[in-house]
């Protein structure tokens, strides 16, 4: 097999060079050589605005990702997934989750079908569902109300709502909790259905495939519970829906397809928010609110299809994560929203990079030559500054940091947003300008200390600085900017894929533990083991671990 292509490029081999230029320059020389650097190295688009200046470039980097993603076909290959082409090549699908958020009446035929009619067909199903729960026309076996939804899903089918959930938690509607159980660990379940009463209750049973073992198990325990607890089998069609793409699977389930909102194999799971998966958002917001969390990504589709890559935010974004992963070595990024509601973004975000990116062959299978999406972590600022940022600031890796904020809170506590919002832009300029030997000396010196004693600390007080950093602010978190924030990173995932060749749109690299773990539960469950010798046989680690949960269990 050949390795990439990637590094051959013109353009690749001349951000080597101009590489090798610029190491030598710190980010503070990049500042004070440029009175205007903010003003050239920002943007803004959709309601966002994007400061990427504090990052290890300058006009002549920028120029030549701009060059790279021109010659890796960035923009012919935007046009081709916007088009419906199948260009998740391994699965032979459509990629069509900008197609979930488009106006009414914009068209697009798929494999004969008009996609939009379908979709905004699925939209209005919903609108009329969350009317009636939201109203107390929908009401449980008992006449009830709902008070509470419950959301089993794992991966796409949880993150992507329950991030929302909880960044719009200030328009949601008081009256209605939503929660979401993901995993197979039965505490999870149970933590949530005891506080819950069957009556009141909504599940949404939510798997593209409705095969997924976590979901099924969850289910088939929620549905136990309900029927144990009170409920009867001819209630089980007020208290449970589905959101999925297999409408057999759901019937074999129990769920009658009346109560299935659809969605298609073209939606990938970590790009499904925008479809019935997002279900628990628009019963938690509203349906008006809902539409407009689908018009701010939109809004965003709009410019990413229409800017020009100079100016263009998710290209930007994805150009200058590329130069930082693969030129300047940066392994991994932290995410940091210094906005409490969006405090699972970052994990929302691991799935949407790393199960879309972490690949390591072309398209065509061949070995790539580069380094590929770094590891994405994070967690809410300011209560990172206080646990890992010294490792950010001083560590021994080079890791860029996302600082993402509003001008405005939602709440109306006296001086609370302007001390977060001096820490964010207090941390992105530390990270940037660092602290040297000579501040640290005049500093100590000013304090009295001896010159023996400043000797021996200024090695631990100095900071390097010249670590890359990104501010997205947007007015504020709404459900058109969270919108948009989320259509951003999954069109800089995309041109991250498209400039490394790689399909970002299959996950085969999550299949291999399924499996595997198929196998031990039959073992577990009291199967025999394979022969030795035999190609299922046990490594001693794995039997020695069975064996030790066995006998716990006996
Ligand atoms: O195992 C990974 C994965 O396939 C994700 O890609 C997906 O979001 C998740 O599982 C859940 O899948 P489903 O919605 O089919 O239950």
């Amino acid at each position: 097999m050949n390795t990439s292509s990637l590094v051959k490029t013109p353009a690749w081999q001349q951000l080597e060079s101009h590489n090798d230029a610029l190491k030598g320059t710190h980010l503070r020389a990049l500042f004070d050589g440029d009175a205007n650097r903010f003003q050239h190295f920002s943007l803004e688009a959709a309601g966002l605005f994007l400061d990427y200046s504090k990052n290890r470039i300058d006009r002549n980097s920028l120029r030549l990702l701009c060059e790279l993603a021109r010659e890796r076909g960035v923009e012919m290959r935007r046009d081709a997934m916007f088009a419906g082409e199948k260009i998740n090549s391994t699965e032979q699908r459509a990629v069509l989750h900008t197609a979930l958020r488009a106006p009414r009446g914009a068209r697009l035929i798929l494999d004969a079908e008009e996609v939009g009619a379908q979709v905004h067909a699925v939209l209005d199903r919903i609108g009329q569902f969350v009317e009636r729960v939201r109203s107390g026309e929908w009401q449980g076996y008992s006449g009830k109300t709902v008070t509470d939804v419950v959301n089993i899903g794992i991966g796409g089918s949880d993150l992507g709502p329950n991030m929302a959930c909880q960044a719009l938690r200030t328009f949601a509607d008081p009256r209605m909790s939503v929660h979401f159980v993901s995993n197979v660990d039965g505490h999870d379940l149970d933590a949530v259905l005891s506080r819950l009463r069957p009556e009141t209750t909504l599940f949404i049973i939510a798997s593209k495939t409705f095969t997924t073992q976590e979901t099924m198990m969850n289910a088939q325990s929620a549905r136990a519970w309900f029927l144990a607890q009170g409920g009867n089998e001819a209630g089980l069609a007020k208290h449970f829906v589905a959101v999925s793409t297999n409408a057999s699977a759901v019937s074999a389930f129990g769920i009658d397809t009346a109560n299935m909102f659809p969605f298609w194999d073209w939606v990938g799971g970590r790009y499904s928010v925008w479809s019935a998966i997002g279900l628990p958002v628009a019963l938690a917001v509203g349906f008006d609110a809902f539409q407009q969390f689908l018009a701010g990504a939109h809004a965003m589709d709009a410019h990413f299809l229409g800017a020009p890559l100079e100016r263009n935010m998710p290209v930007i974004l994805a150009l200058i994560g590329l130069w930082n992963r693969d030129f300047l070595g940066c392994s991994s990024v932290s995410i940091a929203p210094y906005h409490q509601d969006l405090k699972h973004f970052p994990a929302y975000l691991q799935q949407l990079e790393m199960e879309s990116n972490g690949k390591r062959v072309t398209r065509d299978g061949a070995p790539l030559g580069v380094a590929t999406c770094p590891v994405i972590w994070g967690d809410v600022g300011t209560n990172g500054q206080h646990a890992y940022f010294q490792l950010l600031h001083q560590g021994t890796d080079l890791i860029p940091v996302d600082f993402i904020a509003a001008l405005q809170p939602r709440h109306g506590l006296e001086g609370h947003h302007k001390a977060l919002l001096a820490n964010c832009f207090a941390q992105s300029q530390a990270f940037m300008r660092g602290k040297t030997e000579a501040e640290v000396r005049s500093e100590l010196q000013a304090q009295g200390l001896s010159t023996e004693r400043i000797d021996a600390l200024v090695p631990h007080r100095v900071f390097p600085g010249n670590r890359p950093g990104n501010t997205i602010l947007m007015q504020t978190l709404t459900p058109a900017t969270l919108g948009a924030l989320i259509a951003l990173y999954e069109h800089k995932v995309f041109v991250q894929g498209v400039i490394w060749d790689v399909n970002s749109f299959d996950q085969w690299g999550v299949e291999l533990g399924k499996v595997l773990a198929k196998n031990i539960h039959a073992l577990l469950d009291g199967g025999a083991d394979a022969a030795a010798g035999s190609s299922n046989a046990l490594d001693s680690s794995t039997a020695g671990l069975i064996a030790r949960a066995r006998s716990a269990a006996t």
